[in-house]
């Protein structure tokens, strides 16, 4: 995720130094994404204006022991509260908590922002510079990051999911799976952008496309009577549910 952060704010005027687990690795990883690479954490903490952590939750107490913060942080640590991130740092620090998904790696990143009450007008304009630099941004509070990482974070698996199905029934009618997955994206793709660029709601496109008596709408029973509202909300319960007992 780092990585694709960095791609992102490559775009940006903003200096990129690296600390990663050794310095070799950081030297490598620098020369690669053309950033510079700190010869230690503590090194690159003194040198920013802001930090942020790249690093796997669990990873958070060995990394961050005896480290010496003095300005803010931003995490991208799915399950690291901003209370939990100011135990392990500072929490007179301005902390800024992120919930980036995989379509970070095509600039397309949908995510999450939020902070503690030390964080600027200014700062959190800062911040979501950097994360529209790899997609779009959305204020959330806290509370409802769970919520978020399920409709944003694990729904593109469950997205891939409905494409899988619909292409398995282009193959049932003796499509190819290939060109049948490529049909099925594309008008995944469309679909949303459409959406994304009129004014219509998902309903009113629905009502477009279904004409009376027409094909659409007997699919879209039978959709109902399979219960895909109730599916699709109930795996989001489920997702939600683990979060939450992580
Ligand atoms: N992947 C996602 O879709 C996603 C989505 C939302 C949030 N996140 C969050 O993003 C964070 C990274 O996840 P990831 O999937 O990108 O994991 P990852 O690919 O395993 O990356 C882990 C990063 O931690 C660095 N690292 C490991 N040990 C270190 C140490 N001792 N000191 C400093 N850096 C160290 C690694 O650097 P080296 O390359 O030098 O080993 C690497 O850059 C996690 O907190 C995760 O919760 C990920």
């Amino acid at each position: 995720m780092a990585t694709a952060i960095i791609n992102g704010l490559n775009a940006t005027s903003h200096n990129i130094i690296i600390s990663g687990s050794s310095l070799p690795r950081s030297r490598e990883i620098a020369e690669q994404l053309e950033v510079e690479a700190a010869l230690s954490h503590q090194e690159l903490i003194d040198q920013s204006d802001l930090v942020v952590l790249g690093i796997k939750p669990q990873m958070f107490e060995p990394v961050l022991a005896g480290l010496r913060f003095h300005q803010p942080i931003l995490s991208m640590a799915a399950g690291v509260t901003l209370e939990r991130l100011g135990k392990l740092t500072d929490p007179n620090l301005p902390l800024i908590r992120i919930m980036p998904n995989l379509n970070a790696q095509i600039l397309k990143s949908t995510t999450a922002i939020c902070t503690n009450d030390k964080v600027s007008a200014e700062l959190l304009s800062t911040a979501k510079e950097i994360t529209d630099s790899f997609g779009s941004t959305f204020d959330i509070p806290e509370k409802d990051f769970d919520t978020f990482t399920a409709l944003a974070g694990s729904s593109p698996a469950y997205i891939y999911l409905f494409i899988e199905a619909l292409a398995k029934a282009g193959v049932k009618y003796s499509i190819p799976k290939e060109k049948s997955l490529d049909i099925v994206t594309q008008t995944v793709l469309a679909s949303a952008e459409n959406l994304l660029q009129g004014s219509d709601s998902p309903h009113d496109l629905i009502d477009k496309i279904s004409s009376p008596g027409g094909t659409t709408i007997a699919g879209l029973l039978d959709l109902e009577k399979t219960g895909l509202t109730a599916s699709v909300v109930s795996s989001i319960d489920a997702t939600i549910a683990k979060a939450k007992a992580l």
